[in-house]
């Protein structure tokens, strides 16, 4: 009895403990956190296409609602988030891959398709650069072919360029914002020999809004080398959670799954993109505000007489009409971070779309750099 009520007051002391200790825990990171935030505090961040706005309060909601969970590992969380994109994307639930952001089902495509006895890979030039580094670290052939004058993959080229291995379309594309015609986009997956895989990356798909756009993932049940990359870090807000998903048939699926490793999604990651489904304003309200701070933006630009790419997406190009490496370097110095240099577009700067009080922040500070 006596045994029995010491080891429930030790219990009861163990769990006060570590509830102190998660009261305690939080406070101390969250003050760290903090004083990087408030040492960044000056700093307009236009540099890395997050969006500015965050996740879904539904989304935040459901992270609170998990702490508990941080002990177990995600399993049957990831298949509430798998059942949910499939019938978002009308496929199956095996037709899905979740990843540690998009960035890992890039990852898996470079070490699964391409390398000494898959094959090259073929790219655009500019494009996103992550796929290219994996490719290369699993010692694979990158070839880069230049985009079109309208700053559209050029497609015959890179198909021309392919022998099994993988071609990466990014579209829209980043860092040129632009977009491939769907016609043109169907007419090379359709032509692509089975044995060369495509990656087709619809990271920025939410902001595109040209009727020359489309996604390709209802082409996946008709194509065995098509993979589809999606992610939850853009109009969702999560960059910094981390979690995406590629699209593809069960079987490449399949290939790419054995490369990964298990549950490298974490749950609060799955709680927030499973709540962000259930939110139907997150995706519409996303993107008017973009489209407000992007048109403002550009007008702006338009007036001071310097030309952008079109964009179809939460950044822009523009054409600084000089080197762009020191205008990044003057920017910064006026605490406005942009993109770095993409030196096919030596020229061109990419800048991220905050929200309108930053991007009036930028267009002060590209006024003074330029003047
Ligand atoms: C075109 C493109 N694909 C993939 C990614 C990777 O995104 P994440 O790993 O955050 O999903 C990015 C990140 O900026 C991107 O621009």
């Amino acid at each position: 009895m006596n045994t029995i009520s010491i080891s429930r007051r030790n219990f009861a002391q163990l769990l006060s403990a570590a509830a102190a200790a998660t009261l305690v825990r939080p406070a101390i990171s969250f003050a760290k956190s903090t004083e990087h935030v408030a040492a960044n505090a000056g700093i307009v961040r236009l540099s890395a296409n997050e969006n500015a706005y965050g996740p879904s309060p539904k989304a935040l909601q459901a992270m609170t609602d998990s702490f508990g969970l941080a002990c177990r590992y995600p399993d049957e969380h990831n298949n509430v988030l798998i059942e949910k994109l499939a019938t978002l994307n009308a496929v199956n639930h095996d037709q899905i891959l979740l990843g540690d952001g998009s960035g890992e089902i890039l990852k898996l495509c470079a070490e699964t398709f391409t390398g000494p006895q898959n094959g090259k890979l073929v790219a655009a030039d500019p494009t996103f650069e992550a796929i290219l580094n994996n490719a290369t670290a699993n010692g694979a052939e990158v070839v880069k072919v230049p985009l079109t004058s309208t700053f559209a993959h050029d497609l015959p080229k890179m198909l021309a360029a392919a022998k099994g291995g993988l071609i990466y379309v990014c579209n829209p594309n980043n860092p040129t914002a632009s977009t491939t015609p769907k016609n043109e986009l169907r007419e090379f997956i359709a032509n692509t020999p089975r044995e060369t895989m495509i990656l087709v990356d619809e990271a920025y798909f939410h902001y595109a809004d040209s009727l020359e756009y489309e996604s390709v993932i209802p082409l996946v049940k008709d194509h065995p080398n098509l993979i589809v990359s999606r992610t939850f870090s853009k109009i969702y807000g999560m960059a910094g959670l981390r979690c995406g998903y590629g699209v593809a048939q069960k079987e490449t699926v399949e290939r790419m799954r054995v490369q990964q490793m298990w549950d490298s999604v974490n749950c609060m990651a799955l709680a927030a993109a499973t709540a962000s489904l259930d939110d139907p304003d997150h995706v519409p309200n996303g993107q008017r505000l973009n489209s407000e701070a992007k048109a403002f933006t550009t007008s702006e630009l338009d007036k001071m007489g310097y030309k952008q790419i079109p964009s179809q997406a939460n950044f822009i190009m523009f054409d600084c009409k000089r080197p762009v490496v020191p205008i990044i370097k003057a920017m910064k110095e006026r605490n406005v971070s942009v993109g770095r240099l993409f030196p096919a577009l030596p020229n061109h700067m990419r800048v991220t779309i905050g929200k309108k009080s930053e991007m009036e922040t930028f267009l002060s500070a590209f006024r003074q750099t330029t003047a």
